[in-house]
């Protein structure tokens, strides 16, 4: 029985978690991170208060992010961060009985994935948890028309993955998922200051570079520069050097050039006709990756299909996975009907 009782969507992100409570609309919205006492593994903080501690804690406490690619690397720590969150989503009304959860998974997620995933949930409080396919969620809460007999495409750039679907009639007809996202951006920044300018920077530093000056094409904008801080390698000091847009788009761009050589490919199985409604409808982009300068741009000069960002794409998902809490609904009642009937 599903009818009563608190009702939650959670984008379980590598980057961010979103919950969505049916009425409330998005509740929770903290970054993936958890703060643990090394020993006791006792959780200390999570979210932003934990993100704050990233790289700089004391040698008995650890932050660490329990998501990687899309999935669960760390079970316990994720069933405490969930714990956390879901207490925090529904306050005291958890108390009185458990919620109902759907959480969004990566379509490459393996079934042993997927089910960490549920276990996880119903671990942390949820009396029962439904899976949603991540690429299906952020299709409907991209608000595309999913369950009409015409081809739909909506790419999730994450922080861990890139899911890309081609959804009709309710359906996923082809996809993929790709373990790239904004976080192999940021590992690519880091990687190419320190092999330049010998400079240590943190992740922090690296996905602030990315969103300042990155970008995955040449745009109208001008090319920028920036100052970045970190530690000279060789002499162990605090050092600063000036980073340009150009140089940042070049570190990136082999990995971005990897979710463009995707989205090809996926139009490539696409069907004819389905094919032919999405030039017509355009791409949709969704996902905080999304929002990567020119990401957009260059995606539309190399499939010259017209391409769109969706309305708040860092909460698409979210968003869609809440929609979907009103279809278990819309299904119990139709089972109850039916029940009434026979
Ligand atoms: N303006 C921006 N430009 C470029 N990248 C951005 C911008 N804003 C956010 N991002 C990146 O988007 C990523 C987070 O996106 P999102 O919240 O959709 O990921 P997620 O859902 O947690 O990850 P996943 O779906 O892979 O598990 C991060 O890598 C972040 O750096
Ligand atoms: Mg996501």
């Amino acid at each position: 029985m599903l009818g009563f009782g608190e009702r939650l969507g959670i984008d379980l992100g590598t980057a961010t978690i979103l919950v969505y409570a049916r009425g409330r609309g998005i509740v929770v919205r903290e970054p993936s991170v958890v703060a643990i006492e090394k020993t006791s593994r006792r959780v200390l903080a999570v979210g932003e208060e934990a993100r704050e501690m990233l790289g700089r804690t004391p040698g008995s406490i650890v932050a660490i992010r329990p998501l990687r690619d899309g999935v669960i690397a760390d079970y316990t720590v994720t069933r405490d961060m969930l714990a956390f969150l879901i207490r925090r989503a529904c306050g005291n009304r958890a108390r009185l009985l458990k919620p109902v959860v759907i959480v969004c998974i990566p379509s490459g997620a393996t079934s042993v994935e997927q089910r960490a995933a549920l276990d996880a949930a119903r671990a942390a409080g949820a009396r029962d948890a439904f899976p949603i396919e991540e690429p299906m969620a952020a299709a409907i809460g991209a608000g595309l028309p999913i369950g009409s007999p015409g081809g739909n495409m909506v790419v999730d750039i994450g922080g861990g993955t890139t899911d890309i679907a081609v959804i009709s009639l309710g359906g996923i007809v082809v996809s993929d998922s790709l373990r790239v996202g904004g976080t192999d951006l940021d590992e690519a920044i880091t990687r190419h200051i320190r092999r330049v300018y010998n400079l240590d920077i943190g992740e922090r530093t690296a996905e602030n570079i990315k969103i300042s000056i990155g970008s995955a094409c040449r745009t109208e904008d001008e090319e920028q520069e920036m100052e970045v801080r970190g530690r000279d390698i060789v002499s162990g000091l605090p050092q600063t050097v000036t980073v340009s847009s150009l140089e940042v788009r070049d570190a990136i761009s082999e990995n971005v050039s990897q979710i463009v050589a995707a989205v090809k490919t996926i139009l490539e199985r696409t069907p004819p006709e389905l094919a032919a409604d999405i030039i017509e409808r355009g791409i949709c982009l969704t996902g905080g990756g999304a929002l990567l300068r020119g990401m957009d741009r260059l995606l539309h000069l190399e499939t010259q299909i017209p391409v769109f960002i969706a309305d708040d794409p860092m909460s698409s998902v979210a968003i869609g996975t809440g929609k979907a809490l009103e279809e278990i609904e819309t299904l119990q009642r139709r089972h109850a009907l039916a029940a009434l009937r026979y």
